[in-house]
């Protein structure tokens, strides 16, 4: 049995389920979340908090019948399941499907332990749409094999995730050697790892790289781990870290029809000190802005990274075959291709991106359908 009393010093409903288990609910939390201030169909919050003091108490408290009531002082009464407050109890954040904790990669890993998933499976089966997903995201790098020989079909894959994040290169983009390049994939040198358009106010999550042809000598590709790159550097060189994580540098990329720029830290944290996000392009990175007396430190950090990115200790690398697509996490792997020779043979891929918002989603909606269905099965 449920008991909820009110606890007037500490402006909070205190709540004990019959477990033993409690927690302290803030009377402004309660009125703020009271079911009655939702849409029924849409599940969007429709109360407003400016209608209520800040100070707001309740009149009375009750429990019972695995609910908790609360009549305020304007007559409105809020009823709330017992589990659902347990779900919310504040301070505990709900469960995240898609917060799936990254496993860093070196060397090791060799391109054989590359998650690999069937197109014909993705395509038409959820669940295994799903597990390919989840180890994307586990490991942020992955290969899709047996696609037909178009760009559609390869673009079909990215959309069964979701909307394609179209950039100032188009929805999708032809990377082959092109007579009149406007970036340097657009060639046929060597492209060092980077991650993509770091210049952009929000870098692309999710890249797909889907091959088409890849016949000339040379046009290998090389894969690294940007989250190992930058634990290591935590561990090693503390300075480095710390200028990496907070010192922006500007990235720019401009041509006849664009001038995009965004300043970012080469390594993103998050709230709790994890590294989130990687941003490096030494070819879009502009010229240096930061004070004289911290240049040369910083280009020692940032060119330790550069430095660990060569690495062989960190590399992956493997030639892409006609019908496979390389998808990777551009926020955290960093990617790059050999020289290729274009007069030994074709070679193209096609690329698009689903940003990372979009990709979780799509981890969430299938995880909740396969909730439902083992709760069915049960
Ligand atoms: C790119 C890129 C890699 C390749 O287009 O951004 O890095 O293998 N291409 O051509
Ligand atoms: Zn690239």
């Amino acid at each position: 049995m449920t008991s909820a009393t009110l606890n007037a010093r500490e402006r909070a409903v205190h709540v004990v389920w019959s477990d033993g288990e409690d927690a302290r609910f803030p009377f402004i939390w309660l009125r703020d979340n009271c079911p009655s201030g939702f849409h029924p169909q849409t599940q969007e919050r429709t109360f407003d908090l400016t209608s209520v003091r800040a100070d707001i108490a309740p009149k009375e408290v009750r429990a019972g019948n695995g609910a908790v009531e609360i009549t305020w002082p304007d007559g409105h009464r809020s009823l709330f399941d017992a589990g659902w407050l347990h779900d919310h109890r504040p301070g505990v954040r709900m469960p995240d499907p898609a917060d799936i904790p990254p496993l860093a990669w070196r060397r090791e890993l060799g391109a054989s332990g590359i998650p690999r998933a069937g197109a014909d499976d993705v395509m038409a089966s959820d669940d295994a749409l799903l597990d390919w997903l989840v180890r994307t995201r586990i490991y942020g790098l992955s290969i899709v094999e047996g696609i037909a020989d178009s760009v559609a079909a390869g673009m079909a894959i990215a959309r069964r995730i979701g909307f394609l994040r179209e950039t100032n290169f188009g929805v999708d983009f032809q990377v082959v050697s092109k007579p009149d390049p406007n970036n340097l994939a657009y060639t046929a040198h060597r492209l060092p790892l980077h991650t993509d358009l770091t210049n952009q106010e929000l870098p692309p999550g999710f890249q797909f790289l889907h091959c088409l042809a890849n016949e000339a000598t040379g046009g290998g590709s090389l894969f690294c781990d940007g989250f190992a790159i930058a634990e290591d550097i935590r561990a090693q060189d503390a300075d480095a870290f710390d200028l990496l994580s907070t010192v922006s540098v500007p990235f720019r990329f401009h041509d006849a029809d664009t001038d995009i720029r965004c300043r970012r830290c080469v390594l993103e944290l998050d709230e709790a000190g994890n590294v989130a996000g990687i941003n490096f392009n030494a070819h879009l990175a502009d010229i240096f802005d930061l004070p004289a007396d911290l240049m040369e430190r910083y280009y020692r950090a940032y060119r330790l990274f550069m430095v660990m990115s060569r690495d062989d200790a960190y590399l992956v690398t493997l030639k892409l075959k006609g019908g496979e697509m390389v998808v990777f996490d551009n926020r955290r792997v960093l990617h790059g291709r050999d020289a290729f020779d274009p007069a030994t043979g074709f070679r193209h891929l096609n690329g698009c991106y689903v940003d990372r918002g979009d990709f979780d989603s799509c981890i969430r909606v299938l995880s909740r359908a396969r909730g439902m269905a083992a709760q069915a099965a049960e």
